[in-house]
């Protein structure tokens, strides 16, 4: 094994990565013989066939599987020196690779601004997704930090709560119920309901706190998206639970409201993670610092309670006329 090289090495990885030798050769600035015969070389080393093909598609063989897993390994240890050196000479520099659950965008990428400017050395590749992802993600080591609204009880992972997450019932500002004071958990699940897709940490929360209530959901319609659901809140298919962050820069503001409900808002809280036992890079370690130490400026934003808007006389549903004397 120590005759591989570590040019094969890449050249193996971005084909597992593409599923191609094509493209993975174009990537490298290779051409397509060029990387076969690195492949070739590497597979005689190993003394197994790293590559299948099925159909039209490249495949890992489990010995390429085993390989990818340590080649990942090494490309990342290597950046990891990387940057300690570039740490060492007084810079910061690296990439970092983050994480973060579908609602966390509305404050992640917004964090990233001041962090690229007191860093500029530093590249940020952040990958948003639902929970049910970052999940395996975070079980398959491929980034360094992830953000989601719940400890990983699944994963062995280290986590630290830095921001809290409330979970609200958000209405059309015209609703009947909006301005009412300690409305029942019974009342709300009259209510058709707006869910996020199967995977949302959301939507696992809401379904959580029905089930100890031994309440049904009425599920009107399921959208993927946060926005799509306030969207069609205002549009009167129904109202939805979703976090108190994703009324942030909202344009839907005066349209939308918070009901008052007993047990809302569902106090959660955000969380930074990344594999037990994993050791960060300076990077990692730098961007860390710098969440603890800014946090404090990215609480969710709230909308008033709608005390005296003309409220719709009838259930959820249909088109209204809207209020917009609910105003941040
Ligand atoms: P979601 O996660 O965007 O997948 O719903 C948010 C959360 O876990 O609070």
């Amino acid at each position: 094994m120590k005759h591989l090289t570590l040019r094969q090495l890449e050249v193996f990885a971005a084909i597992a990565r593409h599923g191609s030798f094509t493209r993975a050769a174009e990537e490298l600035f290779l051409t397509q013989p060029t990387a076969s015969m690195q492949i070739k070389r590497l597979a005689e080393t190993v003394g197994l066939p790293l590559f299948e093909q099925v159909g039209k598609r490249i495949h890992l063989t489990d010995a390429g599987r085993e390989l990818y897993t340590v080649c990942r390994e090494i490309f990342e240890r290597l950046d990891q020196l990387e940057m300690t050196v570039a740490d060492m000479k007084g810079l910061k520099k690296g990439h970092l690779r983050l994480a973060v659950v579908t609602t966390a965008k509305y404050f992640a990428p917004r964090l990233l601004g001041p962090f690229y400017q007191r860093y500029p050395g530093i590249e940020v590749a952040l990958k948003v997704t639902n929970r049910e992802r970052i999940l395996e993600r975070l079980a398959d080591n491929s980034d360094d930090l992830c953000i989601l609204g719940q400890p990983p009880e699944e994963i062995d992972a280290e986590y630290q709560p830095f921001l809290e997450n409330p979970l609200v019932i958000l209405a059309p500002a015209d609703h009947p119920l909006a301005g009412a004071r300690k409305i029942t958990l019974a009342r709300i699940a009259e209510e058709p309901f707006l869910m996020r897709e199967p995977g949302s940490g959301t939507r696992m929360a809401l379904e959580r706190l029905f089930e100890r209530h031994r309440l049904k959901i009425r599920v009107r319609m399921e959208l993927g998206s946060n926005e799509a659901i306030k969207q069609a809140i205002v549009g009167g298919l129904g109202i939805s639970v979703l976090s108190q962050h994703t009324l942030a820069l909202d344009g839907t503001t005066g349209q939308l409201t918070i009901l008052d409900v007993q047990g809302f808002p569902i106090q959660r809280h955000w969380y930074v993670a990344h594999p037990r036992g994993k050791q960060l890079s300076v990077v990692a370690r730098t961007f860390l610092d710098y969440l603890f130490e800014v946090r404090q400026h990215f609480v969710a934003p709230s909308i008033p309670a709608v005390r005296d808007a003309p409220r719709r006389k009838s259930g959820a549903g249909g088109n209204r006329r809207r209020s917009h004397s609910a105003r941040r």
